[in-house]
């Protein structure tokens, strides 16, 4: 299943409410939502009360990116805040089995995120307790960098994986992805799809999405 997930990271941080609203009508599938804590990445966005205060504008599903030093200790306040879809980073500081639990305790989907310099492998012995696996096409911290072509090998190992053990998990691509980079990525296993800059900057938000949903069809 195809779904596009903007980033209000490129939105107008000043009316997040009407950006949800707007992504809503322009057929966006899921909402995503980066955090950053100026610790993990060198970028500071919001926290849970932000989402918190999102979250009565729209039934988006929230595809929360976690991009914090030590996603544990918050994971509660953002499954409260109506997280739909929480996902950590392998390589921050908290234990990975322990967090995949307590976000799944929370009733929330669970993904691990990973940077471009770890393998596919680091998110094999947790697999079957996923929902979603992101591979980042860009080092995370900011919107509208390039998207790295070389991430594909891992995309289509994690896939391979996912085939191998007959599951059913999303494997979500997040940077640099727009009209054409989307068909590579679907091509490579990717199902979900995040577009900050392609999404929010075009003057067209709803025929971006449609072109986004249309091109990486086709290209499956
Ligand atoms: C980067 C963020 C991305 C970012 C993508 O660290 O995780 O979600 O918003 O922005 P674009 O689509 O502009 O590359
Ligand atoms: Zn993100």
């Amino acid at each position: 299943m195809i779904r596009i997930s903007p980033s209000v990271l490129a939105g107008d941080f000043s009316s997040l409410g009407s950006e949800s609203v707007k992504m809503k009508n322009s057929g966006a599938d899921y909402l995503h939502l980066d955090v950053m804590d100026g610790h993990f990445v060198p970028n500071i966005t919001f926290g849970a009360p932000v989402i918190k205060s999102i979250r009565s504008y729209t039934d988006l599903v929230f595809d929360v990116h976690l991009m914090i030093s030590e996603p544990l200790k918050y994971i509660e306040d953002f499954a409260k805040a109506g997280s739909d879809i929480i996902t950590f980073h392998f390589e921050s500081d908290s234990p990975v089995g322990e967090t995949i639990d307590k976000i799944r305790s929370l009733g929330c989907k669970t993904g691990i995120s990973l940077k471009p310099a770890t393998p596919a492998e680091a998110v094999f012995p947790y697999l079957d307790r996923l929902d979603m696996v992101l591979v980042m096409t860009v080092e995370p911290g900011f919107g509208g960098q390039s998207f790295m072509f070389d991430m594909m090998d891992k995309v289509a190992a994690v896939k391979e994986e996912i085939e191998r053990r007959g599951l059913k998990t999303d494997i979500e691509v997040d940077g640099g992805i727009n009209a054409e980079t989307v068909c590579v990525a679907a091509k490579a296993g990717a199902n979900v799809f995040v577009a900050g800059s392609a999404v929010f900057k075009s003057e067209d938000p709803a025929k971006m999405i449609e072109d986004l949903k249309n091109n990486a069809l086709k290209s499956v």
